[in-house]
């Protein structure tokens, strides 16, 4: 059988990049096979992920809100543009700080994926990302947290759910603590997991749709 054409991924960062990290590691180890990570984007132009794409060999761009007169619609109107031009088939959300419109997801559909640091339905939605989920988590008191991909549509953080893995809560724990470990035992695994099996999919399609 003819080996098919691997999937071209584009990653959507704002920040630190771990979890970016963690899929190119997972490329380079092999844990993902049938995906390649042909470009990194941020809306943040100092954002440490664009060095880990550099490092990586990875080709990375610039697209910012600012930069497109504060405006969402242009802004989105040139992450589409640039996703489309690299013929891009799946899109990751890896630590990307920015809630993109139905019209954008529309474009995309499934064909987009987030990773977001606790386990969903708790802790989502609208003002819960990066370090203030695990201070809510904390707050509420919750015994066990953990981390879900999920497909994005629409809904901020209410897309189809993909892969989750739960982590337990330790005493004494601070919403730093908490979110290296949720990182480490959740997300840097499910998410190169998930980039994985959503790649496998979308191969699965392409030879039916031939
Ligand atoms: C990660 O914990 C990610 O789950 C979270 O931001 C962090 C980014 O870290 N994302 C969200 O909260 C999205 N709602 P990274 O830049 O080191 O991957």
């Amino acid at each position: 059988m003819k080996k098919q054409r691997k999937v071209k991924v584009a990653v959507l960062v704002s920040g630190g990049g771990t979890n970016l990290q963690a899929i190119i590691d997972a490329v380079a180890a092999k844990v993902i096979k049938n995906a390649e990570i042909s470009l990194v984007i941020s809306n943040n132009a100092s954002a440490y992920a664009l060095t880990r794409a550099e490092n990586a060999g990875i080709k990375t761009a610039i697209i910012t809100k600012k930069e497109s007169d504060g405006s969402q619609e242009l802004f989105e109107d040139r992450l589409i543009e640039r996703l489309k031009n690299d013929e891009i088939e799946l899109i990751v959300l890896a630590g990307f700080m920015s809630i993109l419109s139905e019209r954008f997801t529309k474009t995309f559909e499934r064909r987009i994926i987030n990773v977001h640091p606790s386990l969903i339905p708790s802790f989502c939605g609208k003002g819960f990302y990066g370090l203030h989920v695990h201070e809510a988590a904390l707050a509420y008191g919750v015994k066990v947290t953990g981390a879900t991909v999920h497909f994005v549509n629409e809904i901020p953080d209410g897309g189809e759910i993909i892969l989750q893995k739960s982590v337990s809560v330790k005493k004494g724990e601070t919403p730093e603590s908490l979110q290296q470990r949720v990182m480490r035992q959740a997300e840097w695994i499910i998410l190169p997991r998930a980039v994985e099996l959503v790649s496998k999919e979308i191969i699965a399609n392409r030879k039916v749709s031939k």
